[in-house]
């Protein structure tokens, strides 16, 4: 038996096949774009998704003779992106994405509504799926009048998969149309934005059985037998089943185009008034709470670009030893921030640049503004009695040792690094494809990586990064004032 883990992502998707043991077997990608016509918007067709999909199929087909053994599938997509599809199936417009800030006013209009963040249990963000209906409906009228189900990215691959229309409660979280405590579409909440129950789709636990994978695409895969399809996840709480955070005191700090600091809570404590993320887990009966900021290693990838150089050209440079915070000052806010200001329209800055100021200084301003990004979402999570002691860090930016340190030291927490390749939202998938397939606990599971290294705060900067991020807590309302 083997099991299939997707993980559709912002800027690409990944497959993964592991056996029986929830072991690696292979691996395949393939990459998409995201479209901005607008400032502030930000889009994908979903027909490039399915392209993707059967790409990385096809590839591991191609080089695993053990695909033809898949059992289970489970899908993570990024969240939050609004699929609508029309009473035939089809897509009616390109996928509004979670980075994407045009449903602002929207978004304001529906978090100062009656009860709607005592029942979701967030504020509700521009990111979020609801506002993007009501600037849907406001905006493109014709569209709204076709709408027969909203879907999230992960909810579309179930359709394409099952040809059923299910999603799972750890992304569904991420709508404002979810009661997030009691793990069900609430009616007030889709009222105030004008949507019905019957576009919503079956909700199910990711790691339940949504469906079982079509006859047609069986075939064309060279499956036999059911082939069940899970609910899957939100990509965050995939990653979180991937290294085994399920309960208090266990997390990670993402470093992919967003960053995110996830916590694993023992039960469901929502907390709007911090812009904390408060969402259902994958799995039955857990919740979880992340900080979200939403450019993280996209800072350093638009760096890179207009740079002309790769990221870890840029990265590289820096060496491997700490250098304490620069003159030079980066705030991350390329499409706006979530976690700590709920703030669609600031933008990023850098200060203290000076005729001698090099690429180089730019990376580590770059670096350190993420750096202290995330260390507003520990603080808010501190506040709120999580306990974080140590994280994973998983993530592409994992690949500089630089920023590694640096995020250590200003969290001043140590960091763990998996000795496996694999351990994010495609090995969580796949383990939810695993405990809806095989009926398997989620202890049994959902297991804590093997641990390759551990990289520790370095505790003769703590002071100078302590500094260095008051600077960068009080740069935010004066960069606010003159933007
Ligand atoms: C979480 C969020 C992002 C996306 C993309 O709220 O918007 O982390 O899931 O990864």
């Amino acid at each position: 038996m083997t099991f299939l883990g997707i993980d559709l992502g912002t800027s690409g998707l990944r497959a993964l096949l592991v056996n029986s043991g929830g072991k690696p077997i292979g691996a395949a990608e393939r990459h998409y774009g995201v479209t901005h016509p607008h400032a502030g918007y930000s889009e994908q067709d979903p027909a490039d998704w399915i392209e993707a999909l059967e790409g990385a199929v096809g590839e591991l087909r191609g080089k695993f003779p053990e695909f033809a053994a898949v059992q289970g599938i489970g899908v993570a997509g990024h969240m939050h992106g609004a699929t609508l599809l029309d009473a035939a199936g089809d897509v009616l417009r390109p996928c509004i994405l979670w980075n994407d800030t045009r449903s602002k006013a929207q978004a304001e209009r529906l978090d100062g509504a009656e009860n709607v963040r005592e029942l979701s249990g967030n504020i509700v963000f521009p990111g979020f799926t609801a506002p993007k209906l009501e600037w849907v409906r406001e905006h493109e009228p014709e569209i709204f009048g076709k709408i027969a189900k909203v879907l999230l990215p992960a909810a579309y691959l179930n359709y394409y998969l099952t040809g059923k229309y299910v999603a799972d409660m750890s992304d569904s979280a991420g709508t404002s149309w979810l009661d997030t405590g009691k793990r069900c579409w609430s009616d007030k909440l889709l009222e105030v934005s004008h949507m019905r129950r019957d576009q919503m789709p079956e909700l199910v636990e990711g790691s339940e059985a949504a469906g079982a994978l079509r006859g047609a695409l069986a075939k064309e895969w060279g499956l036999s037998g059911r082939v069940i399809v899970a609910g899957g996840a939100g990509d965050n709480a995939a990653a979180a089943c991937g290294i085994g955070a399920l309960d208090e005191g266990q997390g990670f700090v993402s470093l992919g185009t967003s960053g995110v600091l996830l916590s694993a809570r023992g039960g469901y404590r929502p907390a709007p008034e911090t812009a904390l993320h408060t969402f259902c887990h994958a799995i039955p009966g857990r919740w979880y709470q992340m900080g979200v900021m939403l450019s993280a290693t996209n800072s350093l990838n638009w760096l890179a670009k207009i740079t002309e150089k790769s990221p870890s050209e840029l990265t590289t440079v820096l060496g491997d030893e700490l250098m304490a915070p620069g003159r030079v000052r980066y705030l991350p806010y390329l499409s706006g921030e979530r976690t700590p200001h709920n703030d669609a329209e600031i933008r990023g800055s850098f200060t203290g640049l000076a005729t001698e100021t090099t690429r180089e200084d730019l990376t580590r301003a770059v670096l350190e503004g993420v750096a202290f990004g995330l260390r507003d979402s520990f603080e808010a999570l501190i506040a709120t009695d999580a306990r974080i002691e140590q994280l994973i860090a998983i993530g592409g930016g994992t690949a500089s040792r630089y920023w590694l340190r640096l995020i250590a030291t200003v969290l001043d927490v140590p960091l763990h690094l998996p000795s496996s390749g694999e351990f994010g939202a495609a090995l969580g998938a796949a383990r939810l494809g695993m405990v809806a397939a095989t009926g398997a606990t989620v202890e049994q599971i959902m297991t804590a990586p093997e641990i390759s290294e551990t990289i520790y705060p370095d505790v003769s900067m703590r002071g100078v990064f302590n500094e260095g991020y008051q600077a960068f807590c009080a740069a935010y309302p004066s960069i606010k004032a003159i933007q």
